[in-house]
């Protein structure tokens, strides 16, 4: 889909390729099942730029477009999704927030840092009892002087373990419900912030992900991100971005399960001949790669959109909707392809299906994706 990309967008795409070959590749088994968080590769991912891909340079960005960032991500994502999620929550839920909604006092003080990747950010909205339904947070925020006074636990938080910044959304005023939400930056160092349980995952295992807990955590009146009382539009906006990444997040597995089966297929021999001459076997690689196509370009419209500042609430949760079943679907053929081989811990293409199944549910499940469709069709 080279004839699509401008030629910027392919030297990223390119750049990161061979990055992710000869970086990732070697290591991702391993660190998947240590689960050993790949602090190394991120830095090394900094120092490519891809930790403020779409951000201007006089924020430490490389100022590419965010068809730049979805190819970046799903090159990332194609060796290690584990690394992909991380660059992305970076990215689409911390950088993203403060570059659209912060003061310029907000920007100057942490986008540079964080587009250098100098240090890591995270997004914490999800709670006990709020994940589907955001709105239903209990976290507060009470301005006493010219402090914010933070109270609550977060969890499902990625990167929540290894992030210096943290996008928290917080009830300014509970009473007016979903209209009195706010959001705020938070520093990993502020007293009463700590990080709770890791948690042990089915998939994308070198990922961080945690619970964050505030406890009278006082930060500067002036950190708070955006308007008083607006902060689930930021949070929704904020997500929109997201649900681009976790789709070129899902486009990377499904990419790994397409190249590693029609590798697999042509060296495996049953009945004489390479599988790779079967029909069978035909069929589902083209299944595969048809699907991966349309994934691909809806990721491309809504990537395309958010470059152009055009509305793409709808075309983000498409393409995250079908990026990820195709990722799932593709993950299941793989391993129909290596037969028993497929099952077994020592080829990747269950690693794939693990990691793939993330992708139908955060940064919002499949079903809030078909809400907001429905929603945006039916309107
Ligand atoms: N852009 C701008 N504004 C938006 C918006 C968007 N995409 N979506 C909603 N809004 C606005 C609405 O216009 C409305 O504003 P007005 O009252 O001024 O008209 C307001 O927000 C409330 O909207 P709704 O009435 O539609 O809100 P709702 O409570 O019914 O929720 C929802 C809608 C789509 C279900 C939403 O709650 C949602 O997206 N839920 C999923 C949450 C989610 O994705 N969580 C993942 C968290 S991150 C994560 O996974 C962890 C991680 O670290 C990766």
């Amino acid at each position: 889909m080279d004839y699509l990309l401008t030629e910027d967008q392919v030297m990223m795409k390119d750049t990161v390729a061979k990055f992710a070959k000869q970086v990732i590749e070697p290591v991702a088994r391993e660190n998947q099942e240590k689960e050993i968080y790949p602090k190394e590769i991120i830095q090394q991912a900094a120092e490519l730029g891809l930790m403020g891909v779409a951000y201007p340079e006089e924020y430490g960005g490389v100022e590419m477009d965010f068809v730049s960032y979805m190819l970046a991500i799903e090159e990332l994502s194609r060796y290690c999704a584990s690394v992909g999620v991380t660059v992305s929550a970076h990215s689409s839920l911390c950088v993203d927030p403060i570059f659209r909604f912060g003061t310029e006092e907000l920007k100057q003080k942490y986008l540079p840092d964080l587009c250098s990747g100098e240090k890591l950010g995270c997004m914490a909205l999800t709670e006990p009892g709020a994940g589907s339904d955001a709105s239903g947070i209990k976290t507060t925020a009470k301005l006493e002087g010219d402090k914010w006074i933070l109270n609550g636990s977060k969890i499902f938080i990625t990167n929540g373990g290894e992030a210096d910044v943290c996008v928290v959304f917080a009830m300014t005023e509970p009473e007016k419900k979903v209209k009195g939400i706010s959001a705020f930056v938070v520093d990993k160092d502020t007293p009463g912030y700590t990080i709770g349980k890791h948690e042990e995952k089915m998939g994308i295992k070198s990922s961080s992900t945690t619970e964050l807990v505030f406890q009278d955590c006082a930060i500067p009146k002036e950190n708070l991100l955006g308007e008083l009382n607006k902060g689930f539009k930021v949070a929704m906006m904020t997500l929109d971005g997201g649900r681009v990444g976790i789709a070129s997040q899902a486009l990377g597995i499904a990419r790994a399960c397409i190249e590693e089966s029609i590798q697999y297929s042509k060296e495996r021999e049953q009945f004489g001949k390479p599988i790779a001459a079967l029909q069978a076997i035909q069929w589902m690689l083209a299944d595969m790669a048809t699907e991966y196509d349309a994934a691909w370009l809806l990721t491309y419209r809504a990537s395309l959109l958010k470059s152009q500042g055009k509305p793409y609430t709808k075309e983000a949760a498409m393409a995250k909707m079908k990026a990820s079943e195709v990722a799932v679907d593709c993950a299941l053929k793989a391993i129909q392809i290596h037969g028993g081989y497929g099952y077994m811990r020592e080829y990747n293409p269950e690693r794939y299906l693990r990691d793939a199944i993330i992708t139908k549910i955060y940064e919002g499940t499949n079903e809030i994706m078909r809400l907001v469709v429905s929603s945006s069709i039916m309107k």
